[in-house]
């Protein structure tokens, strides 16, 4: 059997991911890959209730909280969903995974990111995603894209300066990770992206 592959999309709130994933999946399906799509957090029942805990905006909780409540989804997405998937050779898709946790949390809200080395060690030891999907947006475009959208989650409703301080995260993560993680021009126009989505895949298929 030739295994299945874990594939993870990140981005800035707003950045398109949603659409760029319904691609990807078809993609996949079109080449006869039996795919799971998921997302982060969530991915399982206790997983999509810690989620709405999260992003409620009317909620508060504390930087620490909220790595933590992250990193245990992300347990329990493990044990339930992701590891089975892979067992079986099958194909994951998984809407945000680790590096948002490094983004949000190490970069917006400031955690040390030792921290969450230690976190990760924790939850997932050695295991990564075969690939990462970073879909790059500006502030500003991702801001406009949010709004025109739905009403802001907790994560939405931050400044500015929050998503300056994720997006200069996520992008240092791609330096230090570029074998793994791919940075995709996402303010380009939707046929752009797809072509460069089309060229990644076509590499690791
Ligand atoms: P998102 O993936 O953007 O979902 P939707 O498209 O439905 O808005 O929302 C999840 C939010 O959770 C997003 O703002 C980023 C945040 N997040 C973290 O802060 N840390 C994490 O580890 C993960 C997985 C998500």
């Amino acid at each position: 059997m030739i295994p299945g592959k874990f594939i993870t999309l990140e981005g800035l709130d707003g950045a398109g991911k949603s659409t760029h994933l319904s691609w990807l999946e078809n993609i996949l399906r079109s080449k006869g890959k039996a795919v799971v799509v998921t997302r982060e957090p969530g991915g399982t029942p206790l997983g999509e209730a810690l989620r709405e805990l999260l992003l409620d905006n009317n909620g508060t909780m504390h930087a620490e909280t909220e790595a933590l409540l992250m990193f245990a989804a992300r347990r329990e997405h493990l044990d339930k969903v992701i590891f089975p998937a892979l067992a079986r050779g099958d194909w994951v898709i998984s809407d945000r995974f680790t590096d948002a946790s490094f983004a949000y949390q190490g970069g917006g809200r400031g955690l040390a990111m030792q921290k969450l080395d230690s976190l990760e060690q924790w939850v997932q030891g050695k295991f990564q995603p075969d690939l990462t999907l970073y879909f790059d947006v500006t502030v500003e475009v991702g801001r406009q894209r949010i709004n025109a959208i739905k009403p802001a989650d907790r994560f939405e409703k931050e400044q500015d300066a929050f998503f300056e301080k994720v997006r200069d995260a996520y992008l240092e993560r791609a330096h230090k990770f570029p074998q793994r993680i791919s940075v995709i021009d996402a303010t380009q126009p939707l046929e752009e992206v797809k072509k460069s989505l089309d060229q990644i895949i076509i590499s690791i298929c």
